[in-house]
C-alpha cells in the first residue's frame, strides 16, 4: 500500500491505518516575514527553522538581490536556518535583474511594500499562476503613498515595475478584501513614510507582521474592533532592529494531517510544535466544531509572550465528523485551509455550507473550481452557488484521476483524500507541494502504519 510517482502524477493508494509523529515545515508566512525584516534591519539577523519550500526560497533570493548576504544552514527541508547580514534600508541596492517571486504572492506583495520606500527601480515578476493574480490591491495604496507603480492591465497584474521614494507619504487605508499580504505591504511601506500609516481591516487577518515588527522594536499599534475588524497604525520613518526568530511549525501544513487523522477511520497522528497564533488557528477550531478529536498541549512560544508565536503539540484521532456552517469571516481566518476543510466536509455526515469563498478564486489557482471538480470526481456531492460551497457529506470517496492545477494545497488535499478513498487516486502534477511542504509525499508514506 504505497504511493508511487508516475511521471507528472502520484498514485495514492488507500491506507488501512494512519499512525505517526510529524514535524511540520517552518511556517511559510512567518518565514517570509523574517527574511524580509532581516533585509530592512542593519546588522545580523538569525532565523531558525524556516520552511524550505519554493516560496520561501524565492523570498531569500529577493533578499539577496536587494543587497543582503543570505547564508543558509542545514539540510532538513522542514527547518532551514538563515543568517542574514544586511546593510539596512539605506544601504540596499537597486536590483540588477527582475525579482523572481515564482509562485509566491506573499513574496510579491510584501516586497512591493518594501520597494515603495526604496529610491530606485525594481521589477517584480512571477510564474504563470502569479501573473494572473490581482496586484491592484497593493499597487493602488503604494502609489497613493508616492511610489510610481507600473504594470500590466493598469498596474493590476504582474509584472509590476516600482520606482520607490523616500520618504513616502503616510496613508489611512481600508483594505478592500481581508488580506494579510495587503496589510503587511502597507505597514512595511509605512516604515518609510513620514507620519502615521493606518490600515483598517473589516476582518482581522493573520498578525505575524505586527508581532515581528514589535519584536524588532517598531511599536505597531493594533485596536481590535467589535465585530472582528482591526485597525493597525505605525509611525514612520522607523528603523527595524535585527531579529532572532524561531519559526513555528506551519499550521497550514498541519491542517492536512488534522483532516487525515480526523476523517480516516483508524488514525492517530501527533504533530509537534505547531504554531497556534489566534489569527491562524481557525482550522483547528472549525474541525473541532465538526466533531474532530484534537488534543492540544501548549508547549510555549517562539519568541517572547507579547510578540512571539504560541506553539502546541496536537494529537488527532479518528472522529465522527458532522457538517457545519462556515461564515465568510471564518473563511477569511482559514483561507488557506478551506480546500482541505472541504475534504473533511465530504467525509462528514450531513451538510456543510461554506459562505464567502470568492477570494479562493484568486489564489495559486481557482480553488473553488479545483476543489469542486476534484472532490466530485472522487464521488463527493459538491455544489458551488456563487460564493457558497455546499457539500453533502458521507458518500464513500472513490479513487480517481484528479487535476491539481499546479496548486500545492489542492495537490496535498487530494493526496490525503486518496488515503481514505476506495481504489487508487492519481494526483496529477504533485510537484507543486514543494511550494510550501517539501517532503510531503514522503511523510504521506511514513504515516501509513
Ligand atoms: C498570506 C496571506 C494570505 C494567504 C497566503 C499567505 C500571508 O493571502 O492566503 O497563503 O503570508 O500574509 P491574502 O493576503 O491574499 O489573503
Amino acid at each position: 500500500m504505497t504511493s508511487v510517482p508516475v511521471d507528472a502524477a502520484v498514485r495514492v493508494r488507500p491506507a488501512p491505518r494512519l499512525r505517526g509523529q510529524l514535524r511540520l515545515p517552518g511556517d511559510k508566512s512567518i518565514s517570509h516575514r523574517a527574511l524580509l525584516l532581516a533585509l530592512l534591519a542593519e546588522g545580523e539577523s538569525r532565523i531558525a527553522g524556516a520552511g524550505d519550500g519554493r516560496d520561501v526560497r524565492a523570498t531569500a533570493g529577493v533578499v539577496a538581490a536587494l543587497g543582503a548576504t543570505v547564508e543558509r544552514c542545514g539540510d532538513d527541508p522542514r527547518a532551514i536556518d538563515y543568517i542574514v547580514i544586511s546593510p539596512g534600508r539605506s544601504g540596499l541596492r537597486e536590483p540588477s535583474g527582475i525579482l523572481a517571486c515564482e509562485n509566491s504572492g506573499t513574496t510579491f506583495r510584501l516586497t512591493a511594500g518594501i520597494l515603495a520606500g526604496l529610491p530606485g527601480f525594481a521589477v517584480l515578476d512571477g510564474d504563470a499562476s502569479l501573473r494572473g493574480r490581482p496586484m491592484g490591491r497593493v499597487a493602488a495604496p503604494l502609489a497613493a503613498m508616492g511610489a510610481t507603480v507600473a504594470g500590466r492591465a493598469g498596474a493590476t497584474l504582474p509584472p509590476l515595475a516600482i520606482t520607490g521614494r523616500s520618504p513616502l507619504a503616510a496613508i489611512d487605508h481600508a483594505t478592500p478584501v481581508p488580506s494579510a499580504q495587503v496589510k503587511s505591504a502597507i505597514l512595511l511601506a509605512g516604515l518609510a513614510a513620514a507620519g502615521t500609516t493606518t490600515v483598517r481591516e473589516a476582518v482581522a487577518t493573520r498578525d505575524h507582521t505586527e508581532r515581528m515588527l514589535r519584536a524588532c522594536g517598531v511599536p505597531v499599534r493594533t485596536e481590535r474592533l467589535p465585530g472582528g475588524g482591526a485597525v493597525h497604525a505605525v509611525d514612520g520613518v522607523a528603523a527595524v532592529r535585527p531579529l532572532d526568530q524561531r519559526i513555528p511549525g506551519d499550521v497550514s501544513g498541519a491542517a492536512f494531517w488534522l483532516v487525515a487523522g480526523a476523517a480516516h477511520p483508524d488514525a492517530e497522528l501527533t504533530l509537534h510544535d505547531v504554531g497556534t497564533n489566534p489569527t491562524r488557528r481557525a482550522i483547528i477550531d472549525l474541525l473541532r466544531r465538526m466533531g474532530a478529536e484534537i488534543n492540544e498541549r501548549p508547549v510555549g512560544a517562539a519568541g517572547d509572550e507579547e510578540s512571539g508565536e504560541p506553539l502546541a503539540d496536537l494529537v488527532v484521532r479518528s472522529s465522527a465528523l458532522r457538517g457545519i456552517d462556515v461564515t465568510a469571516d471564518e473563511v477569511a481566518a482559514a483561507i488557506d485551509e478551506i480546500p482541505v476543510l472541504c475534504l473533511a466536509a465530504a467525509v462528514a455526515s450531513g451538510r456543510t455550507r461554506i459562505l464567502g469563498v470568492g477570494e479562493l478564486r484568486h489564489k495559486e489557482s481557482d480553488r473553488v473550481a479545483g476543489i469542486a471538480a476534484g472532490l466530485s470526481a472522487m464521488g463527493a456531492r459538491v455544489v458551488v452557488d456563487g460564493d457558497t460551497i455546499e457539500i453533502d457529506g458521507g458518500r464513500p470517496l472513490t479513487g480517481a484521476a484528479v487535476e491539481t492545477h499546479d496548486d500545492h494545497r489542492l495537490a496535498m488535499t487530494f493526496a490525503v483524500a486518496g488515503l481514505m478513498a476506495r481504489g487508487e487516486t492519481l494526483v496529477r502534477d504533485p510537484g507543486s507541494a514543494d511550494v510550501s511542504y517539501p517532503g510531503f509525499f514522503g511523510e504521506l508514506e511514513r504515516v501509513r502504519a
